[in-house]
């Protein structure tokens, strides 16, 4: 029997430690949880993707009374960023979540499904992309989806 143990770094910054491009993303996610459509769950989230060029796009989460209807914040961004600019590859995502107390305390963690969409487009434009969890204690952040999802299924597994 041979074990095989993985190795994930998760870096933990304060705001005012992140680089200003990151920190104008983060913040880019706080406000889009505002633009969130979460009449069911009250709980917001927002996304914000910097791509190749610089820019940026956000995304929020959106609901429907039929539940599985509606669509995650990290998704929506990611979608739009790909539907609007095919040829930018994304380097960062940011995502940051309150409730009707306000924004969480803790840095927030993107869902299982969310993390497979962010290994798919890593693997689309063959770049890792960053990943910055906001919380009111601090940010995380870890250099690719690979560290959020080991194991992963992408379509060389296929081959
Ligand atoms: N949600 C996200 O937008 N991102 C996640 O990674 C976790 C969950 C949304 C989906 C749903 O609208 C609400 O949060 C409650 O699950």
């Amino acid at each position: 029997m041979n074990e095989i143990k993985l190795n994930i770094t998760i870096k933990h910054y304060q705001l005012d430690e992140l680089s200003a491009d990151d920190r104008e993303l983060v913040e880019r996610a706080v406000q889009a949880t505002y633009n969130a459509y979460a009449e069911y769950s009250h709980f917001y989230v927002g996304a914000a993707v910097r791509l190749a060029d610089g820019s940026i796009v956000i995304g929020a989460n959106q609901e429907n009374a039929a539940f599985p209807s509606g669509l995650c914040a990290e998704r929506t961004a990611l979608f739009a960023a790909q539907a609007n600019h095919p040829d930018q590859s994304v380097h960062t995502l940011a995502i940051a979540a309150r409730n009707d107390n306000g924004l969480l305390d803790d840095p927030v963690s993107p869902c299982g499904a969310c993390r497979q969409v962010i290994l798919g487009v890593e693997d689309r434009y063959k770049q890792p992309i960053r990943i910055l969890l906001y919380g009111k204690k601090g940010v995380y952040s870890v250099m690719s989806a690979k560290d959020l999802l080991p194991l992963s299924f992408v379509d060389s597994s296929m081959k």
